[in-house]
């Protein structure tokens, strides 16, 4: 079984929900869910011999999921141009040793509030 169908059934089993995007050589992945899932799977994912974590960023405190509906949603680089996406966060990657760390992990963050935007985009588009 492929690596997203795999990990959206994992992750429907244990309420984890995200997206995973693919763009120069680097995955991008965001997942949010209960502590305790989160945790094991970042373990998981940090000892996954077939890639290397080279950042990762976290919030402890979620209300509200971003992405309730995506049991990890593979995004397409179509898709993240629709929101204009796909550039800015390939140039964000590359600066990614050239910021300074927090400033980088802000706009980081933007990029999920973009994909948030999407999200209701792609709805919109579905309900008309
Ligand atoms: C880029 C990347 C993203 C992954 N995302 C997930 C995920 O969202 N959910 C998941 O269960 N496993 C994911 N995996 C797989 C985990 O690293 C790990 O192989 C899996 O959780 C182990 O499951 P198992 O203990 O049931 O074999 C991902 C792996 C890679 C390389």
């Amino acid at each position: 079984m492929e690596l997203a169908d795999l990990s959206a059934q994992k992750n429907s089993e244990f309420g984890i929900t995200g997206y995973l995007l693919y763009l120069d050589g680097l995955f991008v992945q965001y997942f949010e869910g209960d502590e305790s899932p989160v945790e094991q799977l970042m373990h998981n994912i940090r000892h996954d011999g077939r890639h290397e974590v080279l950042q990762e960023a976290g919030e402890s405190r979620l209300v509200v999921r971003r992405f309730p509906t995506w049991f990890m949603r593979w995004l397409h680089q179509e898709e993240l141009a629709q929101v204009k996406l796909a550039r800015d966060l390939a140039l964000l990657l590359q600066s990614r040793k050239q910021m300074e760390s927090t400033i980088w992990e802000a706009r980081l963050w933007l990029t999920v509030e973009r994909i948030v935007a999407l999200d209701q985009k792609l709805k919109k588009s579905k309900d008309t």
